[in-house]
């Protein structure tokens, strides 16, 4: 088996990149090989656009998912987006490490989305949700945060944390991974000390082990629920008796 750990932390000594190579030891020492794909390092360009397709399609009028699809279609994806797509087609598991930055990934980390997740090489309009090309593989969030937990509790006032990973939960759906609960390292204090020193580094090292028995665990987890194709009608609407999981995708009140 094989995972591949996306890290998305612009400091290489930083807590987050610490977690990514617990992340890979955890996992080569249960008999997984592992790679990290540590995107700053990489130099990878969040960014989509023109610029990567010096072959386009349609030279006066970019569209990203025109282009991707050209690209996909004449084997000529960008090269730094061809090579994350074969890490991701080799891998059994991915893990995404990053720090949550305004309620979300960082940029880099979104650009990679919008980038690797290419139209017409990992979805099309067909092979999506419960038939996307990711089908058998497994996704895990690892997230840090500055606040405390008591903050992205329901009713905390940083948000359910839950909820605010929605949408990359439901991306990684989307193309067909099978997604596994997260792991959150709540009060990451960097920059920002609240904490005495000695606390936050028990507080950081529990962490560290809390994500090597999360990943040791993930065989034992229940996927997270999300609607497939056969809850939708022809609409896109959710059937009256299908079920439903989240406060995203809910029946009319
Ligand atoms: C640009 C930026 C935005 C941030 N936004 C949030 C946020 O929305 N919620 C939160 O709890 N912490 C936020 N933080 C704090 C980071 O999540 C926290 O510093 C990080 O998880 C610590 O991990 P690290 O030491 O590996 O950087 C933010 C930090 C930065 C730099």
């Amino acid at each position: 088996m094989h995972a591949l750990i996306v890290l998305a932390h612009p400091e290489a000594k930083s807590f987050n990149a610490q977690m990514a190579q617990i992340g890979k030891e955890t996992l080569e020492a249960e008999g997984w090989t592992a790679e990290i794909s540590d995107l700053y390092r990489q130099g990878f360009d969040p960014c989509e656009g023109q610029d990567h397709f010096p072959a386009p399609k349609e030279p006066d009028y970019f569209s990203a998912q025109g282009e991707q699809r050209h690209a996909a279609d004449t084997d000529a994806l960008p090269p730094q987006v061809k090579a994350e797509v074969e890490k991701l087609e080799r891998a059994d598991l991915v893990v995404f490490q990053f720090p949550m930055w305004w309620f979300s990934t960082p940029a880099i980390l979104k650009g990679w989305l919008d980038r690797c997740l290419v139209y017409g090489r990992v979805y099309t309009g067909s092979m999506r949700y419960d038939k996307g090309y990711f089908q058998g593989k497994r996704a895990v969030i690892s997230v840090s945060t500055g606040a405390p937990a008591s903050t992205h509790g329901c009713d905390g006032r940083n948000g359910d944390a839950d909820m605010l990973l929605w949408p990359f939960h439901y991306s990684l759906h989307y193309v067909g991974f099978t997604v596994l609960p997260p792991y959150y390292s709540f009060s990451v204090e960097s920059g920002i000390l609240y904490s005495d020193p000695s606390v936050l580094h028990d507080r950081l090292e529990g962490y560290k082990a809390g994500l090597a028995d999360h990943l040791r665990g993930l065989d034992k987890m229940a996927r997270i629920p999300f609607n497939g194709w056969d809850d939708w009608d022809e609409e896109g609407k959710l059937k009256p008796d299908a079920p439903a999981y989240s406060p995203f995708m809910r029946h009319p009140d």
